[in-house]
Parts: structure tokens; C-alpha cells; sequence
């Protein structure tokens, strides 16, 4: 008896564990200026729907009542939302910070366990790969930092990759490269959110060797040689 007591206790608490997971917030992630959509699924004991109300936090979004045959926008959703009554779907368009919070429905006057905490965040902003110190390449280690102001378009990660590779590796913002990079040519950073990405332009490795100053050389005379052949021709005329 003394080992069952604690046993059904334990399978209480994963009821109630799943039983809360069941009408668990849903994360949305919307842009500034985008729509988000919300797609909430009637069960079969409120069809057909009688009436939807849809609220932000504790305020009034939309309701509409069969009965009457009215669909109501309120204050700061009127013009910018729609209500697709066969379905519940809301629709709201250019979305601005102020309407993240948390989305809730009713079906027939009773509240739907799953919520909506919508989150309106901005595009990230093209990174600049930024080379510390300024005594590079001239250190063992120099450091890459991916810079960007990504104030209000949190949460963001961080990718690198190089010129030998196809896609970006997760990573931090920051990247430390040796002489052991010094085959690798460029450098490229991503920024990136649950609603965008955006790509630096190359960075030169400081740590890889230039062509050898002899072909330099040899290019600037090569092209002197030709501008004053051409020269030549031209006065000749
Ligand atoms: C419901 O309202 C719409 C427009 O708001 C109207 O076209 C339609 O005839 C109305 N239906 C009934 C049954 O009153
Ligand atoms: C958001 O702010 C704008 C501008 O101040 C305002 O017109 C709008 O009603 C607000 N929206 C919400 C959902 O509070
Ligand atoms: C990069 O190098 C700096 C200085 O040597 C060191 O403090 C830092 O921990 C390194 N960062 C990584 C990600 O290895």
C-alpha cells in the first residue's frame, strides 16, 4: 500500500503534466508590418459555430453572433483584421509591436484551452563582419564579430561560413581565426530570426596570403606596357 500511494501520485502529476501541455501556448512569431494568422481547430462538439470571440489579452477583437448575423471589430483591430467565420481563422494585417500578447477564442461562449502568444518582432538587419583588433593579421588570434543592431528582432542566432563551404553552421557572433584559417579566402556571417535572415558581403581573411608581390609587379608592368602601346598608336595617328 505504501509503494502504490506515491506511484498514483506520480501518474496524477503526468496527467496534469500532459493535461497542461494539451492547451499549452502556441509561439507565433509575426514581422513588423506583416500579418499573422492565427488557425485555431473547432472541435467537432462546437460545430456548426454559434458564435466567436476572439480576445487580445483581456480585450475585445472581434465577435460575431450567428443569431444576429454581426461580426463586430473592436478599437484597434477595426479595418486591419478579418474573421473567417466558417473556419475561426483571424487574420491581422500590418502588424505592429504593440499587438504581440497573447490570442484567445471562444467557440460558442466557451473558452479553447489553446492560446496564441504571438510575438511581433523585426526583420534583422544586413551584418558588417568587423576584424578586432586593428593590429591584424599581426596577432595569433584575430577576432571576427558579426555586427548588426539587432534591437526588437530578438531572438536572434548567429552562422559563419567560408568560401569552401555551402551552408551556414550555427555558431556565436563572435569567430576567432588563426594561421590554421589561412587557407580560407573569405569569411561570411548570418543573422538570423524566426521571421528572417540576411548575409554580409565577403570578408577577407586576414590570415590568407595575397597573390606573390612578383605577379603583382609583374601585372602593374604588363599594364603600363599596354597603355603605352597604346599610346604610341594613338600618336602615330
Ligand atoms: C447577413 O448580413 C449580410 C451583410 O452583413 C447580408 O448580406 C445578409 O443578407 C444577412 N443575412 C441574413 C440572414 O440576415
Ligand atoms: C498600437 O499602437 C497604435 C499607435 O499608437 C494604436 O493606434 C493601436 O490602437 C495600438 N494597437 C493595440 C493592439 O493596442
Ligand atoms: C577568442 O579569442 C579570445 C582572445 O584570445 C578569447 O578570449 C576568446 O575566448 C576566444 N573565443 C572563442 C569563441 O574561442
Amino acid at each position: 500500500m505504501g509503494n502504490i500511494t506515491p506511484m498514483c501520485f506520480f501518474l496524477l502529476l503526468i496527467a496534469l503534466l500532459s493535461g497542461s501541455t494539451k492547451g499549452a501556448e502556441k509561439q507565433v512569431h509575426s514581422a513588423e508590418g506583416d500579418k499573422v494568422t492565427l488557425e485555431p481547430t473547432v472541435p467537432d462538439q462546437f460545430k456548426p459555430l454559434t458564435s466567436i470571440l476572439w480576445k487580445h489579452n483581456r480585450n475585445m477583437v472581434v465577435e460575431w453572433i450567428k443569431k444576429l448575423n454581426s461580426t463586430d471589430y473592436y478599437g484597434a483591430f477595426a479595418d486591419h483584421t478579418n474573421l473567417d467565420i466558417k473556419t475561426g481563422r483571424l487574420e491581422i494585417n500590418t502588424l505592429a509591436r504593440n499587438y504581440s500578447g497573447v490570442y484567445s477564442v471562444e467557440f460558442n461562449g466557451q473558452l479553447q484551452s489553446e492560446l496564441y502568444k504571438v510575438d511581433v518582432i523585426k526583420k534583422v538587419p544586413k551584418p558588417t563582419v568587423v576584424l578586432k583588433p586593428l593590429t591584424c593579421p599581426n596577432e595569433d588570434i584575430c577576432t571576427l564579430s558579426c555586427d548588426g543592431d539587432t534591437t526588437g528582432a530578438e531572438p536572434v542566432t548567429y552562422s559563419w561560413r567560408t568560401d569552401q563551404m555551402d551552408v551556414f553552421e550555427k555558431s556565436e557572433k563572435s569567430k576567432n581565426v588563426s594561421k590554421d584559417d589561412s587557407h580560407v579566402k573569405h569569411f561570411f556571417c548570418q543573422i538570423k530570426n524566426p521571421v528572417s535572415h540576411e548575409d554580409s558581403d565577403p570578408m577577407e581573411n586576414p590570415f590568407h596570403p595575397g597573390p606573390p608581390i612578383g605577379l603583382i609587379v609583374g601585372l602593374v608592368l604588363a599594364a603600363i606596357a599596354v597603355v603605352g602601346a597604346a599610346g604610341v598608336v594613338y600618336w602615330k595617328h
